[in-house]
This record gives structure tokens, C-alpha cells and sequence, in this order.
């Protein structure tokens, strides 16, 4: 990634493309053995949280090697800024009775929109659900969220690349990087 994105905002490379396939193979390898009970008439379901976890989702399922479906669920807890309104908008059209799930989410910040997810879908009669985030932010949780799966811990930075936007900005860069403020 280039450190001069666009002529106004800096980017400050945190983890390259390369670096996030190796990871997403070994979370892919793990989950494929967790789950290994899978069949073709009992799939792990991916839901995949939109918008940000897009990307990553479409990676990890091809290093995947055990029977899944894939489904989509889609929240919002920023308006238009960095600061999280704290109101998630949680809208999905899903029937998951009996399922294993394996929620994957791009970031987990303070937590609460995961938990308010699985929240949601747990009413819903799951067999289980299971949280894979790409990056987990530790320092900044207020809601008791613990994922299975993570991809990389961050810091209380800004992050985009790779699906993450910032005001639905650099969702298009192949590697994760801080927005400068
Ligand atoms: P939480 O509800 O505070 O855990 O925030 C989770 C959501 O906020 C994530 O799914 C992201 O969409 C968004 N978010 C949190 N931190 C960042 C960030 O550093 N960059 C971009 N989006 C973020
Ligand atoms: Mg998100």
C-alpha cells in the first residue's frame, strides 16, 4: 500500500497482502478441523456481517475445505464519521434452526455490534455460533464479546484496506492500513 493514498489522507501499512493470506490459510485450516463434523447435509453457515467483512469472507471461504453455505446479514453502528453512534441497524433474511454459524465480521471495536447480532440470530435457534473477525481491537471493548477465530489484534487506530472503509472510502486497498488522523 502506498503511504500517500490520495493527496489529502496518509495510510500507514500495518499488515500487506501477503501478510493477511498467510493468516486467513491457518484460520481456514483451523476452522476446517473445529468443524470437521460437517457434511454436505449438515454445512457450517458463514454469515458474513456486511459491508466490511466482504472481502475477508471471500477469501477465507476458499481456504475453507469443509461443507459450508454462505449468507449475509447486514449492520451499521457508524454514521458518516469515526465515532460509533452506538445504535446498530441490524437487517437480515435468514433461517438458521439448527445451524452451526460462524459469524465473520471484519473488526470488533467495543463489541457491540456483534453482540447485538448474536443476540439477535441466538433467538433464532442456532445449534451454536462461533465469531471470526478479521481484526480485534482489545483495548477498546466495552461489551463482553470473545471471538474464536481472530486475525490480527490492532490498536485503538482507524483502520481501512481490504474491505474497511472509511466513509465507504479505500474498501479497494489489497493490504490494511491506519488512517492518520
Ligand atoms: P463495534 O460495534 O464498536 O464493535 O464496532 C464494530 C464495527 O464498527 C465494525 O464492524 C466496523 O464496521 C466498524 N469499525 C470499528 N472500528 C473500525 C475501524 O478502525 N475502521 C473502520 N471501521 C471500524
Ligand atoms: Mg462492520
Amino acid at each position: 500500500m502506498s503511504k500517500e493514498h490520495n493527496n489529502s489522507t496518509a495510510i500507514t501499512p500495518l499488515f500487506s497482502a501477503e501478510a493477511i493470506e498467510n493468516r486467513i490459510r491457518e484460520i481456514g485450516k483451523a476452522i476446517s478441523v473445529d468443524f470437521a463434523f460437517a457434511t454436505s447435509a449438515s454445512p457450517l453457515l458463514l454469515i458474513v456481517v456486511l459491508k466490511g467483512a466482504f472481502i475477508f469472507a471471500a477469501d477465507l471461504v476458499r481456504t475453507i475445505t469443509i461443507p459450508c453455505t454462505v449468507d449475509f446479514i447486514h449492520a451499521s453502528s457508524y454514521g458518516s464519521g469515526k465515532i460509533s453512534s452506538g445504535n446498530v441497524t441490524i437487517k437480515h433474511n435468514l433461517a438458521i434452526e439448527g445451524r452451526h454459524i460462524l459469524l465473520v465480521e471484519d473488526i470488533i471495536d467495543t463489541g457491540l455490534t456483534i453482540q447485538q447480532i448474536e443476540a439477535e440470530l441466538m433467538t433464532m435457534k442456532p445449534a451454536s455460533i462461533s465469531i471470526c473477525t478479521l481484526l480485534d481491537k482489545p483495548e477498546t471493548r466495552k461489551h463482553p464479546v470473545v471471538a474464536r477465530y481472530r486475525g490480527f489484534i490492532v490498536p485503538n487506530a482507524f483502520i481501512v484496506g481490504y474491505g474497511i472503509d472509511f466513509n465507504e472510502q479505500y474498501r479497494g486497498l489489497p493490504a490494511l492500513g491506519k488512517l492518520d488522523s
